[in-house]
Order: C-alpha cells, then structure tokens, then sequence
C-alpha cells in the first residue's frame, strides 16, 4: 500500500515526501487525468473520526462529511482538496501538490523569520481561515507544518477536515485528544467545543513563533504544556525578542488571549491589524524552518514531533479509548560539528545537538549543515528506550 509502485485508490504512487503522526504523505498521480496530487494515506485503525460511536465499525458517512465540508474550501490560501476515498485499511485524500515547503521549514532556516515576513504570511492564513470559517469549518490544527510555502513564496492551509477525522472521539465521547499540543488552544486542551477563534489562538502562537523563534508554551512534559496554556500568560514577543515591534507583539497577544471572546473575533479582523501593521495585500516572500518536539517526558503517552499526539484527557474517566495511546521512546542527535539541522522523518524538527520524544518504531534521520554532505540514519526507537544518532558530517570541497 505504501509502497511506490503502488495504487491507492487509482492513484499512482511517484514517491513519498512526509510522514506525519497519522500518516504519510506521496506524490502521486491521476492516472485518469495525468494530475499529480498530494495523497495522504489514513490507517483506517488510527483514524479515531471514522469509529465515532466507539463501537470500531466505520462510520464512512463522517469521513464523507468531513470531505465535502474541506473540499467545498477554494481559497487561494487553501490547500485544494480533490478527492477522497477508502481503498482497503486505509482512508485517502488526494490534494493539491504544492511544490515549495512548509512555513515550519522556513522558521527553522534562520530561527526566526522578519517580522514584515511573518505579518504578511499570517494575514493571509487569517483571511484563509476567516473564509473557511465563514463556511463552519474550523481547522484545529493550525500550525507551522501545516503551513505550505511555495515558490513564489504565498502561502497555502494544509489538512483543511484531517483533525476532525482523527480527533472525534473527542468531540464524540470526551474521551480522546488528538492535535499538536505547543498550538492548541486552551478550549481544545480542555477538550470543549471549538470556533474559529481557537484557530485564531494557534495562529498567534505561530506568529509568535516566527517573531522570536520561541514557542510560547514550552516545557518538558505534555502535561506541563497544556497546564501552560490553560493558566499561564507567555511574556510578549517584544520583551523575548527586541527586535520585534510593539505593534506586533500586541496582535499576538491579542490572537492569544486565554479567553476567546477577548481575541479576535474573525480571521479579517486579524488580518486588518496585520496589514495595517505593513503586511502587504497580496502575499508573497521566502521559506525557512522548526518545528519542535516535545523534550523528553517520562510517561508521557504522547506521539508528538510537528505530529499528533493521544492522551486520555485528564479531566475525563471515559469508556476505553477507540485508540491506545502511542509508545514513546527518544531520539537523541548528535552531530560533528554541531548545529546541523535535523529532519525526523522528512521534517526539520531543530538543530543538533537536540532531544526528541517520538513515536517507538523505525525513524528516518537526516542531519544537513551548509558545507556539508548530508548524513542519515534509520533507527528504531523501542518503547521508553533513548536512541542515540551520532553522526560525522563531511565537509564539502569548495569549488
Ligand atoms: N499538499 C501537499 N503538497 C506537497 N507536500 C505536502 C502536502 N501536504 C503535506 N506535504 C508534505 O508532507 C509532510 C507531512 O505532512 P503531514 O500533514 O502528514 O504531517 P504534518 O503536517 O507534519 O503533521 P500532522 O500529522 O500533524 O498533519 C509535510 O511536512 C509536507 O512536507
Ligand atoms: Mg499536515
């Protein structure tokens, strides 16, 4: 199924291009009419949506659902959605395939990015989710990795309908979380019901992000993130960062307001700010990258790494979960010199050395350091085991 070579659907797989928590990503083709696409393949066993009820009989009508609502979004700032489907034990979702990389890559490249730069990729993705929105569709998982740079530097939302198909035994049974837990929103985190605002608060949490390449809630354990963003106030990116203008730094906090009604109440608004800030109309500019793990936790059961993570949430006793909660292990990277960039299975996720929590099971690791050949790796991470990857990076010839 994975397997280039392969068909999903009538899809044809070219290659693979990224793994995320719940599935990988391929570069595939319309046979019919000779289209490349983006297909993401779902295990039909993780996607939590499907089995609403618990009872772990599919329940094609949701994911159907979901579809319609994600592929009725066209939006120059949106990710198109072409085609969805079942072939065997996996759900599929044929997308428009954008050449380019994420806005997390982007942020990694420098750490941060300029503030002119990140306003104008924010209020775009604003105007983005103030039109989805607008039609009752609320992302819930706005974050960096889901941010698509292209060539020409604009910027598209990804996994537009992809949380909810594998995150609603939460708003099913209360039972389950799934999301990335550095952007949720405190509603999310409580596991209550969300609007456009909450999209809104992640948003700022990316803008704060590209503004200092810091993330606002930081911690060593899931627990501890999520305790942070439901009682905790991140000081402004302006005293983290001076080079951040104060202009800007008011509209992230705004943005992230622990309580929604004190946020902007819609994407335009936000974009207004922006663009009053300096961000230009039309969005264009230039890619870099981060997207950062959970630091080693003990006990955590979380899958994180610019993924998703499962937990049982807290302040429920629910009925079993319809998904077990992933095995974690850690990844440690070392690198000769140091400060390579390190991509987890074709993501960047920081720069070595570096430690990340991760799912247990086979990896791919690759270190890239400017004048230098990359280096690469595939360990397997065993359940609460620490792997260390140490690799020598050769220097390139000049000329
Ligand atoms: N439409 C697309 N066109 C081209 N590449 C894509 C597209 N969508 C995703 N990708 C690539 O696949 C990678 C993995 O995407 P995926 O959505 O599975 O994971 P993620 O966004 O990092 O995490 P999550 O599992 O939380 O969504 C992305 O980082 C990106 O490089
Ligand atoms: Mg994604």
């Amino acid at each position: 199924m994975s397997e280039l070579g392969k068909t999903i659907g009538r899809y044809e797989i070219i290659a693979k291009v990224g793994q995320g928590a719940m599935g990988a990503v391929y570069r595939a083709q319309d046979p019919t009419i000779r289209r490349i696409v983006a297909l993401k393949a779902l295990p039909v066993e993780v996607t939590a949506g499907i089995e609403a009820d618990g009872s772990g009989r599919s329940n094609a009508g949701f994911f159907e659902r979901e579809a319609q609502a994600a592929g009725a979004l066209l939006h120059p700032n949106i990710v198109t959605l072409y085609d969805a489907g079942r072939d065997g034990n996996w759900y599929y979702l044929a997308m428009e395939f954008i050449e380019g990389g994420t806005f997390a890559a982007e942020i990694a490249r420098s750490g941060k990015v300029t503030p002119t730069r990140a306003a104008e990729v924010v209020a775009a993705v604003a105007d983005a989710l103030d039109f989805a929105h607008e039609r009752g569709v609320v992302h819930r998982d706005i974050k960096p990795a889901n941010l698509m740079i292209l060539k020409d530097q604009s910027v598209k939302v990804a996994d537009f309908g992809i949380a909810r198909l594998t995150s609603a035994s939460t708003t099913m049974t209360g039972d389950m979380m799934v999301g990335t837990p550095h952007y949720m929103s405190p509603e999310q985190v409580r596991a209550s019901k969300v609007d456009g605002r909450s999209d809104l608060f992640s948003l700022g949490v990316v803008l704060y992000e590209a503004l200092t390449g810091k993330k606002p809630f930081q911690a060593d354990t899931l627990a501890t993130i999520l305790n942070a963003i439901l009682s905790t106030s991140p000081p402004p990116p302006h005293e983290v960062d001076r080079s951040v203008p104060k202009e800007l730094s008011t509209i992230v906090m705004k943005a992230m307001a622990r309580k929604a009604e004190d946020r902007y109440p819609r994407g335009r608004d936000m974009a207004a700010d922006l663009r009053r800030y300096g961000a230009p109309k039309a969005q264009t500019a230039a890619g870099g990258s981060r997207s950062v793990a959970i630091a080693a936790g003990i006990g955590v059961a979380a899958l994180a790494l610019g993924g998703f993570f499962l937990l049982r949430h807290p302040a429920t006793a629910g009925p079993p979960a319809a998904v077990a909660p992933t095995e974690v292990g850690y990844l440690e990277f070392v690198s000769t010199p140091a400060g390579a960039e390190v991509f987890l299975d074709g993501n960047v996720v920081g720069r070595t050395p570096y430690t990340a929590e991760v799912a247990a099971g086979p990896h791919e690791v690759e270190f890239r350091k400017d004048g230098y050949y990359p280096a690469s790796q595939s360990p397997r991470v065993e359940p609460n085991k620490r792997v260390v990857v140490e690799l020598p990076l050769l220097a390139r010839k000049e000329g």
